[in-house]
C-alpha cells in the first residue's frame, strides 16, 4: 500500500497504557463501552490491552477485538513467545488485529532491569518480530526508553527490526526524559541513519513527567514520524502519556504549520472525554486544554467583548469543533421514552429496550426534582445504570439526621447479594455518618484518600456528582455517584468504590510490567 506522507495515525492507548495508571482500571464492559466510542471518534489503532497480564486482560482485548471492525486492535507483548503467542490469540478475531512487541534498548535497562549484553536483545528483537509476522503483517515493534538509549545502537535496532518485518516502529519516550528539540533531533538522526526507514511508519510514545508529552510527540511528527500514540485526557503511567485531543488538535488547528491531517473526527473529543471520566469517575482539571471545564469559557470583560464583535480575537478553535454544543438544555419533565432514546442517539449511545427502560425510569425521577436535564446529567445516569458491572452492593435505603444540635446519624439499608442489610452510623457530620453506616453494612474499613463533590450543570437544583476514592493495599480506587441530594450522590459513590474493589479482588491479579 502506497503510504500517503502527510497523513498522522492516531494510536490510542487508552485502554493499555492508560488503564495501567491508578485509579484507572476498567473492567470488560467498560473497556467494549470506550472501545466502541474509540471508533466513533476514527482513531486508527486501538491497543485494547497487554493480553499476558491477566484473564481479565486478555478476555478484555478478545472481546474489543473481535467487536470493532474499523480501527485496527493491538495487543500488547513483550519480546518473548509466550506473550506473543498469548497476544495472537486475544486479538487475531480482529478484523485488522496489530501485535505490538517491545524491549528495551537502553543500556540503564540493560543492565539493571535485563541483565542482557545488546547483541542479546538485539537478537530478541527481532526473532520476537519475525514470531509476529508469522502471525500478521501488521507487527509494531517498540526499544523501551528508546531516548535514553545510545543512538547508534538504537538505529542498528530500528533497522534490524524493519529488515524482520516490523511495518510500525515506535520510538518511546518512557520516563519522560527528553525536551522537544531533542525528541525532534532523534526522529531525525533515525531517518537520516537508518537504511530501510522508508519500509516502516515511525511513532512517538510520550510520557509527560516534564509536561511535555504533547510538544515531544508534535517535534516528532515534524522530524518524519507519522503515528502519534496517546490516551484520553493524557492518561497514562505516572504524569499520564500524550493527550490525543491535544495533539490532535493541535495538527487540526495548526495546519498551517504543520500540513498534515488525522482521520479523527474531532466534533467526538469531548464525548469521549467525558465517557472516560464518567466510566474511571476521575474528572479533568478545568484548566486542561480542549476538554477542560473552562477550555473554552471566557471571563475578562475584554475577551468577552472581542468575542460579541468576532469570534476570531479570542477564539482559535470553536467548542463546536471538539464537540462541545452551545446549548446543552435536552430533556425535561414532559419528555418521554422516545424522545430520550432518539436523543441518546444523537449522543452516539444505542441502548436496548431494558437499558432504555432503567434511564427513561431515572429521568423521569430527576425531572421530579430539577427543571432542565443537560447532556452530562443523561451521561451521568448511563455511568449509573448502564456502564456497570455486577455489583455486590446496591443501596437501598438511606435516613441522614442532622443539624446544630443532632448527633449526626445515618440510618441504611443496602443489598448484600441476595439479602438486605439494616444498620445505622454515626459521625461528626452527615457525610462521615452515611459512611460509617455503609463501613457498619459491608464490614469494610478501607482508607478514605478523596471525597470531591461537584454539581453536574448550574443551578441549585443540579445534581451532586460525587468521587470518593479508597485506598487498597498499595492500590486506590475510585467510585462515582450523582443524584441531586448530595448525601445520597454521596452514599452512591462509597458504595460504587466498594463494587469496583470488588470487581479488582477477584479479576485482577495483575502484575504491573511495563509503563
Ligand atoms: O512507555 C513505554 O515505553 C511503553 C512501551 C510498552 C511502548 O509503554
Ligand atoms: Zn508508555
Amino acid at each position: 500500500m502506497k503510504k500517503d506522507k502527510n497523513r498522522v495515525y492516531i494510536f490510542d492507548t487508552t485502554l493499555r497504557d492508560g488503564e495501567q495508571s491508578p485509579g484507572y482500571s476498567m473492567n470488560t464492559e467498560e473497556k467494549l463501552l470506550l472501545a466502541r466510542q474509540l471508533e466513533r471518534l476514527g482513531v486508527d489503532i486501538i491497543e485494547a490491552g497487554f493480553p499476558i497480564a491477566s484473564e481479565g486482560d486478555f478476555d478484555a482485548v478478545k472481546q474489543i477485538a473481535r467487536e470493532i471492525k474499523k480501527s485496527q486492535v493491538a495487543g500488547l507483548a513483550r519480546a518473548n513467545k509466550t506473550d506473543i503467542d498469548r497476544a495472537w490469540q486475544a486479538i487475531k478475531g480482529a478484523a485488522n488485529p496489530r501485535i505490538h512487541t517491545f524491549i528495551s534498548s537502553s543500556d540503564i535497562h540493560l543492565k539493571y532491569q535485563l541483565k542482557k549484553s545488546r547483541e542479546q536483545v538485539l537478537k530478541e528483537a527481532v526473532a520476537a518480530v519475525k514470531l509476529a509476522k508469522s502471525y500478521t503483517d501488521n507487527v509494531e515493534f517498540s526499544p523501551m526508553d528508546a531516548t535514553r538509549s545510545d543512538k547508534d545502537y538504537l538505529v542498528d535496532m530500528v533497522s534490524a527490526v524493519i529488515d524482520a518485518g516490523a511495518t510500525t516502529v515506535n520510538i518511546p519516550d518512557t520516563v519522560g526524559y527528553a525536551i522537544p528539540e531533542e525528541f525532534g533531533r532523534l526522529i531525525a538522526y533515525l531517518f537520516a541513519h537508518v537504511q530501510n526507514i522508508d519500509d516502516a511508519i515511525i511513532a512517538t510514545h510520550c510520557h509527560n513527567d516534564l509536561g511535555l508529552a504533547v510538544a515531544n510527540s508534535l517535534a516528532g511528527i515534524r522530524n518524519g514520524a507519522r503515528q502519534i500514540e496517546c490516551t484520553i485526557n493524557g492518561i497514562g503511567e505516572r504524569a499520564g502519556n500524550t493527550a490525543m485531543e491535544e495533539a490532535v488538535m493541535a495538527l487540526q488547528t495548526r495546519k498551517d504549520l504543520f500540513g498534515l491531517y488525522t482521520k479523527i473526527n474531532t466534533d467526538q473529543i469531548y464525548k469521549t472525554s467525558r465517557l472516560l471520566t464518567q466510566i474511571t469517575g476521575i474528572s479533568v482539571q478545568p484548566n486542561k486544554a480542549i476538554v477542560g471545564a473552562n477550555a473554552f469559557a471566557h471571563e475578562s470583560g475584554i475577551h468577552q467583548d472581542g468575542l460579541i464583535k468576532e469570534k476570531i480575537t479570542y477564539e482559535i478553535m470553536t467548542p463546536q469543533s471538539v464537540g462541545i454544543s452551545d446549548t446543552h438544555i435536552v430533556l425535561g419533565k414532559h419528555s418521554g421514552r422516545n424522545a430520550i432514546s432518539h436523543h441518546l442517539k444523537k449522543m452516539g449511545y444505542l441502548l436496548n429496550d431494558e437499558q432504555l427502560n432503567k434511564v427513561a425510569a431515572r429521568v423521569k425521577d430527576l425531572a421530579d426534582v430539577k427543571k432542565d436535564i443537560y447532556d452530562e446529567d443523561l451521561e451521568a445516569i448511563l455511568s449509573e445504570e448502564i456502564y456497570r458491572g455486577e455489583d455486590k452492593y446496591t443501596l437501598v435505603y438511606l435516613n441522614v439526621v442532622s443539624g446544630n444540635v443532632a448527633i449526626p446519624t445515618a440510618t441504611m439499608e443496602i443489598q448484600v447479594g441476595d439479602e438486605i442489610v439494616r444498620k445505622a452510623g454515626f459521625g461528626n457530620g452527615p457525610v462521615d455518618a452515611t459512611f460509617a453506616a455503609i463501613r457498619n453494612i459491608t464490614q469494610t474499613n478501607y482508607p478514605l484518600m478523596k471525597y470531591i463533590v461537584n454539581a453536574i450543570t448550574g443551578g441549585s437544583d443540579a445534581q451532586g456528582e460525587v468521587t470518593v476514592q479508597l485506598k487498597y493495599n498499595e492500590h486506590s480506587v475510585v467510585g462515582r455517584g450523582a443524584h441531586p441530594d448530595v448525601l445520597v450522590a454521596s452514599a452512591k459513590a462509597y458504595i460504587n468504590a466498594l463494587n469496583r474493589l470488588e470487581f479488582i479482588k477477584s479479576n485482577r491479579k495483575k502484575v504491573k510490567v511495563v509503563e
